[in-house]
């Protein structure tokens, strides 16, 4: 199978894996990417079945409204049942590095609210030491130089990824060259830069389940 084939089918498994986790007044946290638009092509077919949804990005809650799946704003929810959303890297302890589509905040906000995570990726993404995927960082514009020297002194190197700006108004830089062997501590240190708004590293809240596709099928991690 492709790398798109085995996003589909982890996209399909993530369905399948929450169907039954479904009611009248559920509220399902979506997040961003390529497999998270699979994921929600697939889960809008259910749309009957729960009540709604919150969006880690404009994107996504764009491409789940023209399927017709409401779409709530976080403040008017209490409670997220079910979080699914992809990783750039996942080791095997769940921590994750996110980001890629810039949509880090919001999605590490959505985990923050959500009872379970459900992590989907396809098998290149499971990684012994998170880090070979470029970290990426959200920071407040004015901000950007100074906290790249900080990053620089944490041993990373920083790339501002140009032209790119978030949901939020901020700007994205990418750490690379980062061996990530704690993740816990490497993303309290970062998240303490004054102007960071967040980092990448899903680790302190890592995923709880991670459906991930290989050619043998699908594998659950927890
Ligand atoms: C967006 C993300 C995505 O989950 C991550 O980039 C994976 O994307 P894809 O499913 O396209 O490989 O964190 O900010």
């Amino acid at each position: 199978m492709t790398q798109d084939e085995l996003k589909l089918a982890v996209a399909k498994a993530a369905v399948e894996y929450i169907l039954p986790k479904l009611e009248k007044d559920t509220i399902v946290g979506v997040g961003s990417g390529s497999t998270a638009n699979l994921f929600i092509d697939e889960l809008a077919k259910h749309k009957q079945l729960f009540d709604g949804t919150v969006a880690s990005s404009e994107a996504s809650a764009e491409r789940l409204r023209k399927h017709g799946v409401t779409v709530y704003d976080l403040n008017s929810v209490n409670k997220i049942a079910i979080y699914i959303d992809g990783a750039d890297e996942s080791n095997e302890f769940l921590h994750l590095i996110k980001g890629g589509g810039a949509a880090l905040t919001r999605e590490k906000i959505v985990t923050a609210c959500s009872d379970e995570f459900i992590c989907i990726a396809d098998q290149s993404k499971l990684v012994d030491v998170l880090g070979d995927f470029p970290l990426p960082i959200e920071v407040i514009p004015m901000a950007r130089s100074y906290v790249a020297r900080e990053l620089v002194k944490l041993g990373g190197d920083p790339v501002y990824r140009e032209g790119v700006v978030t949901d939020n108004g901020n700007h994205i830089l990418d750490v690379y060259n980062l061996k990530i062997v704690n993740p816990v501590a490497l993303e309290a240190a970062i998240n303490a830069i004054v102007g960071v708004v967040t980092n990448g590293l899903f680790a302190a809240r890592p995923a709880d389940v991670l459906l991930l596709a290989t050619q043998d099928g699908i594998k659950t991690l927890t």
